[in-house]
């Protein structure tokens, strides 16, 4: 039993972050993570390998289709399935680790188990009850259920069991086409899965702009990926291995099934808060299941504090961590503040998408009033030297003032891209600041000069 400045239940890249902060500043900090590694769902079953397994799979669809092309010629590589898991592993196991290190770098104590809060200031964890001056809940988040879909993470799986698969599926159904079913999808799409993605609403990745939305939808089909859109998925049924996924369509009601190995559940996810004694504190939590926050992250009682996924907002692993760093600064008698119009959204599908700001349709909607510049990516010599010709950055900027109000790109690095204009936007600059800062050629992010161009008088090489 110790007592701490601050104690941080979770060790999530909001958990983690904020330790790492609250140590900089002088506090003396420990962190309860209840798995047997650090870093949360985002390195240990979230962002991590699932980038690990799209990367590894972005390779052989490169080999496959593209390699000819350049002349390099010989035969493509097969997979070895147990392989790549195990380099899934691998790469999960450096990250968690490199937390590890970090928190030893940093003193701060990793108690082991699962935590509780019996009472402000006082964080359970087993027999053992250590005092906070500071509580600070980065608990996370888990896969929502869907009503007659039972996961057995094999047959019907999360995310979870979809990155740990005995071996790779004939068939797929995708429940739900947002971030997690198309990135995937397309992990399997190009493994060479049937690929099916049944949405309830008409669209896929809703909420993001419309011309990213065709762009993404036109190169998934052509990567394979199967749409069903507008159906709402009644049940599933696991017989014999396979699973049979019952929906009806919403425009007339007709029932229709599809039989399959694998079905993934990816409808969402919803804030974990299980065994904290949060309800028994009198912790106000929303409807939705999100811990209730004022602008410091402060929940209605004092010296419990909450961040990430566990209260309202995106759920990315560095909105978390943006949160981890202000909770800390905020604590040690500092005035942080998150920017939460800039925050980026990245869909790490083949194209990538990077998306910041509002979109044209919102936008619109409102009645402001915008101009919006384009450019394509094969206008782009780089871009298309690399086969990454496809796809786009549109930029859109307040009329009369020019200021940036969101950008839009599906291309190559769109994930990276996006920062420059996340700055640009941090910084209240015009289109025409960016337009007029020298890229360096050839890269993609001319392509991004040149969408600021197209909002002023023109890009150079449409
Ligand atoms: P979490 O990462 O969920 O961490 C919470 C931690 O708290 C967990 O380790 C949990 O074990 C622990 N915990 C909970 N309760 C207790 C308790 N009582 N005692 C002790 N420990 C406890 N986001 C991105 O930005 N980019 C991506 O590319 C991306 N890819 C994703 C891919 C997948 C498949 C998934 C599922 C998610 C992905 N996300 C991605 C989302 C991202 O993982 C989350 O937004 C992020 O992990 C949230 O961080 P957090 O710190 O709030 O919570
Ligand atoms: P999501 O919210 O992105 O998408 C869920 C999709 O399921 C939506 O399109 C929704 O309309 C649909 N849906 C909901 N109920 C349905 C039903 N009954 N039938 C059919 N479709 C239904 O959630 P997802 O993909 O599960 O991801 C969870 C979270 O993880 C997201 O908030 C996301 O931010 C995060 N994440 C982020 C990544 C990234 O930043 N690249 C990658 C993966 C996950």
């Amino acid at each position: 039993m110790s007592s701490y400045d601050v104690i941080i239940i979770g060790a999530g890249p909001g958990g983690y972050v904020s330790a790492i902060r609250c140590a900089q500043l002088g506090l003396k900090t420990a962190i309860v993570e209840g798995r047997d590694t650090l870093g949360g769902t985002c390195l240990n079953v979230g962002c991590i390998p699932s980038k690990a397994m799209l990367h590894a799979t972005e390779m052989l669809h490169e080999a496959e289709h593209n390699f000819a092309e350049m002349g390099l010629k010989g035969k493509t590589p097969s997979v070895d399935w147990k392989q790549m898991l195990t380099y899934k592993e691998n790469v999960v196991g450096q990250n968690t680790g490199g937390i590890e290190f970090l928190m030893k770098k940093n003193k701060i104590d990793w108690i082991k188990g699962w935590g509780s809060i019996p009472a402000a200031g006082k964080v359970k964890v087993g027999d053992d009850t250590h005092d906070a001056k500071h509580i600070i809940v980065a608990s996370g988040s888990e896969p929502a259920s869907l009503p007659g879909v039972e996961v057995d993470e094999k047959t019907v799986v999360t995310s979870t069991g979809a990155l740990e698969l005995g071996k790779i599926p004939k068939s797929m159904v995708v429940i739900g086409a947002g971030v997690i079913g198309l990135e995937l999808g397309s992990v399997y799409a190009r493994l060479g899965t049937d690929v099916t993605v049944v949405e309830f609403l008409d669209t896929i990745t809703p909420g993001m702009d419309k011309d990213i939305v065709r762009a993404l939808k036109r190169a998934l089909e052509k990567q394979g990926l199967k749409f069903v859109l507008g159906a709402a998925v009644q049940g599933t049924t696991i017989k014999n291995n396979k699973a049979t996924v019952t929906y009806k369509l919403r425009k007339d009601d007709s029932e229709h099934s599809l039989q399959v190995d694998t079905v993934l559940v990816a409808t969402g996810r919803k804030p974990f808060t299980k065994g904290l004694g949060l309800e028994d504190l009198g912790v106000a939590i929303s409807d939705r299941g999100q811990i209730k926050t004022d602008d410091h992250y402060r929940t209605n009682i004092a010296g419990i504090y909450a961040i990430g996924d566990a209260i309202d907002g995106p759920m990315l692993a560095h909105k978390a961590e943006d949160e981890g760093m202000a909770v800390a600064e905020g604590i040690a008698g500092q005035h942080p503040h998150v920017n939460y119009g800039v925050i980026p959204g990245v869909i790490y599908t083949h194209p990538e998408v990077g998306t910041v700001g509002q979109s044209e349709d919102v936008l619109k909607k409102e009645g402001r009033k915008i101009k919006v510049g384009k450019f394509s990516f094969m206008g782009n010599a780089r871009a298309k030297a690399n086969f990454m010709g496809d796809g786009f950055v549109k930029i859109i900027a307040d009329a009369e003032t020019d200021r940036i109000l969101g950008a839009h790109i599906i291309g190559p690095m769109a994930g990276d891209l996006i920062h420059e204009i996340c700055v640009a936007m941090e910084f209240g600059a015009a289109a025409e600041d960016l337009a007029r800062t020298c890229h360096a050629h050839p890269t993609y992010s001319e392509a991004v000069r040149e969408a600021a161009l197209a909002c002023g008088n023109g890009a150079i090489h449409a």
